[in-house]
């Protein structure tokens, strides 16, 4: 707790162009939860060069993710918008939970599986312990919730297990975090191969939406969406390519999938797809456009990235003395 409120961490990498997957399954949810808790979003960019960066190129990513945080609604004076390097804590604390976390579990990780046969010829340990670097950002601000897409509850599991081995030994340490998943758009798939995410690393451009694809880039991609030949716009699980779109139209205006289905019943999948695509125009256009407005002024973001790093700081410094001085490491001489 900070305050009377209860807190949240969540984060992305700065990898990559981030896709309507990151928007639908994450950020939308982080911004309907920020006036409830006490938030940290963190742009985490110590994340990313477990697979190897250009370092202008994450430099001026991580920039526009941050930027695209505020962009999206997240008023950095209220929740604390920051770069995971810039708060030391981070890598401290994860180098005491990889001594509480086993080979084993880090094994069974399917996204080290995914990411080592994607990169086989840089398997680096960081990429190995990736999830120990995950569980130190949640329990460095004592998180309470965490809300994230589908494909981060392995890691998430995982940080509840290591929390709640620390604690067995050394008392309650870590609060001990739950996962956020929304109701609609937690997986958002690939629009050409329905059985997989939509992800930033896929090499098909047209697979993915990202988030500062032009109007008519957006519209050109969900018409040429991947559906079938039923012929019939229904929710299930046959219709793989439909189901996504149903669930894309569905988090972008707010209506169930059962509501879509009414609406687009007897339609075609012409008709569906330009609907789609407008109604993620509607979402995106806005987002791109406070982007370029936050772009022009750099002084408040420089401002933003300052004060915000102290106050990540400020917590995280006071989890990670209490742990250092539970493990047994010396006081410090004042
Ligand atoms: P990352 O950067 O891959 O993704 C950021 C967020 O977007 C969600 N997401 C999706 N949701 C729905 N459909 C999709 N196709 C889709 N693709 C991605 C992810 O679930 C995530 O919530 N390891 C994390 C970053 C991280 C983190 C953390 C998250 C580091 N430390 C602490 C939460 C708490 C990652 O790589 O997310």
């Amino acid at each position: 707790m900070i305050g009377d409120k209860k807190v949240l961490f969540s984060g992305m990498q700065a990898t990559g162009n981030l896709t309507l997957g990151n928007y639908l399954g994450a950020l939308k949810n982080w911004i309907s939860l920020s006036d409830e808790y006490e938030c940290f979003y963190s742009v985490v960019d110590m994340h990313s060069i477990t697979v190897r960066q250009n370092p202008a190129e994450l430099r001026k990513r991580a920039r526009a993710l941050l930027t695209l945080y505020i962009a999206a609604g997240l008023d950095p004076k209220k929740n604390c918008i920051y770069y995971q390097s810039h708060v030391s804590g981070h890598a401290e604390l994860a180098w005491i939970l990889n001594c509480f976390t086993y080979m084993g579990e880090l094994n069974r990780m399917t996204q080290f599986k995914d990411k080592s046969a994607k990169h086989a010829d840089n398997i680096n340990a960081g990429l190995f312990t990736y999830p120990v670097l995950m569980a130190a950002d949640i329990l460095l601000y004592q998180a309470d919730v965490v809300p994230v897409g589908i494909d981060q509850m392995q890691h998430l599991e995982l940080t509840r297990d290591v929390a709640q081995r620390f604690n067995h030994i050394y008392g309650n340490v870590f609060t001990v975090p739950e996962a956020y998943i929304g109701k609609v758009g937690a997986k958002i798939m690939s629009l050409q191969e329905p059985a997989k995410k939509m992800s930033k690393s896929d090499e098909n451009p047209n697979a993915s939406i990202y988030l500062m694809d032009e109007p008519d880039v957006i519209m050109r991609k969900c018409k040429r969406a991947v559906t079938d030949s039923e012929a019939q716009i229904l929710y299930r699980k046959e219709q793989p390519g439909v189901k996504n779109l149903i669930d894309i139209y569905s988090a972008c205006t707010g209506k169930t999938p059962d509501e879509v289905v009414k609406e687009f019943d007897g339609r075609g999948y012409g008709d569906f797809k330009v609907a789609v695509g407008e109604a993620v125009v509607s979402v995106l256009k806005p987002l791109q456009d406070e982007v370029e407005r936050l772009n022009q002024d750099k002084a408040y973001i420089d401002g933003i990235i300052k004060e915000n790093a102290e106050k990540a700081n400020y917590y995280a410094m006071k989890t990670l003395r209490k742990v250092q001085k539970k493990v047994g490491f010396p006081e410090r001489v004042r």
